[in-house]
């Protein structure tokens, strides 16, 4: 195990109903609120105004910004940023999946700095990201999630997208820790069948990412990856099947918190190459972060069958059911397994079913490495995943 640092801040309140104390939990902090939402789920949902009656009552004054798309843009935290400073809001909660969550972190920084948002994204090609990263100064951020995917309710990172050069990438620093999440795993009753999918898909990538590029002397945390991902691989299609299955919902609701808030990659070390090759689908399709990763997954566990097979064995052993004893073949069953889980939950597609253009694919692939790579020509895998090795991946997902 290597050694390591780690700090979750974040307070947790979690179970049914408990997202009507969000009011007195902001109350504590602040008198004023910038309440950051996505266009539609959370207004149709009913849950904006609960939570706006509950500030209201509490005595905090809301203004609310819904303009969050999903894979948030620059320009739009630009906006959340300067109505957060003219109003003088002295909290922002970020109200729904990961998309109004990370927006509310990066509303939280600009807010205060008055840099533009896009500067923030690590790689991006202005080089700024250099000296604001990391994030040491930001306005208090209280996180209510809507959805179970990202686990940006209790992380100190976002991830951003730059419209105009289609850059998508992550910022991250200790004042994004949310102060406070309330996560009420109810209010992820009506997240749809799909997205409920692509949720469970993203928690079980922040899983396997650190787990199978880093240190395979990491015990304690190989067997909290494993346990995570079995919830995940569990709960993902009963809650697909079954939407209001609450137990279900919890499991994914928490184990989504647990898979990134930096306890199973503490002392493993390791990349997130799957992360950097999906983003830049995201930023130049606008896909679903989620679907996008299940799509590359059988393509880039190939190139871990034969880099080491042994961690893909293992986690095939004690996740998916395989039985076989040889590393090699049992690598190769679990890539098997992998993707009947997915067809489980309707999400075993290719690059081709979203609407991706074959002839994109090169540019993408070279986006990825510019963005992805930080300065080396690579992302950093179980391999060096050039711009040639990331294209044959595209290509074999398409
Ligand atoms: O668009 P709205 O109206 O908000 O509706 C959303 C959106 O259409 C809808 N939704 C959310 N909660 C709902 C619901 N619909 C019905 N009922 C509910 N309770 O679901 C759609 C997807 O929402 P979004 O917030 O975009 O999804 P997700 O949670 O998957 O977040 C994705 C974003 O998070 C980033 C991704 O790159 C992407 O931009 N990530 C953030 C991470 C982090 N901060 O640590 C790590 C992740 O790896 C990821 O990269
Ligand atoms: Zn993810």
């Amino acid at each position: 195990m290597l050694n390591f640092q780690l700090s979750m801040p974040t307070r947790i309140l979690f179970g049914r109903g408990e997202v009507e104390k969000a009011g007195a939990e902001a109350a504590k902090m602040a008198g004023k609120v910038l309440l950051v939402t996505g266009r539609t789920a959370t207004r149709k949902t009913g849950v904006l105004q609960r939570v706006i009656n509950s500030l209201e009552t509490a005595g905090v004054e809301v203004v609310v910004f819904d303009k969050i798309e999903p894979n948030p843009r620059t320009h739009t935290v630009d906006e959340g940023g300067r109505i957060a400073r003219e109003e003088g809001c002295e909290l922002i909660i970020g109200l729904g999946g990961g998309s109004p969550m990370d927006a509310a972190k990066a509303i939280a920084a600009v807010a205060l700095s008055g840099h533009p948002s896009h500067e923030y994204i690590a790689g991006n090609q202005t080089g700024r990201w250099r000296e604001l990263l990391p994030v040491q100064e930001a306005l208090p951020i209280m996180t209510i999630p809507t959805l179970a995917a990202t686990g940006s309710e209790a992380n100190n990172g976002g991830v951003l997208t730059h419209e105009e050069t289609k850059e998508k990438g992550g910022f991250s620093g200790p004042a994004l820790f949310p102060k406070v999440t309330i996560i009420d795993p109810e209010l992820t009753f009506t997240v749809s069948p799909e997205y409920t999918a692509d949720g469970a898909v993203d928690m079980f990538t922040h899983l396997y990412e650190a787990y199978l590029t880093g240190a395979d002397d990491a015990l304690v945390q190989d067997h909290l990856t494993e346990g995570l991902i079995r919830a995940a691989v569990e709960n993902g299609p009963i809650a697909v099947q079954e939407p209001t299955h609450y137990e279900a919902r919890a499991a994914l609701m928490w184990a989504s918190t647990l898979a990134l808030i930096g306890l199973t990659g503490a002392g493993r070390g390791g990349s997130f190459p799957m992360h950097q090759m999906e983003h830049t689908l995201s930023a130049f399709y606008d896909i679903s972060h989620g679907r996008g990763l299940a799509i590359l997954a059988p393509a880039y566990f190939k190139r871990v069958a034969v880099d080491r097979p042994d961690r893909l064995a293992r986690m095939g052993r004690n996740c998916f059911g395989v039985t076989e004893l040889d590393d090699k073949v049992a690598a190769e069953k679990t890539i098997d397994a992998v993707i009947a889980w997915f067809k489980s939950m309707n999400v075993y597609l290719k690059l081709s079913d979203l609407g991706i253009e074959r002839e994109m694919l090169a540019t993408m692939a070279e986006e990825s490495v510019r963005v992805g790579g930080r300065g080396q020509a690579f992302i950093p895998a179980t391999r060096e995943l050039d711009v040639k090795e990331v294209l044959a991946i595209y290509e074999e997902s398409f």
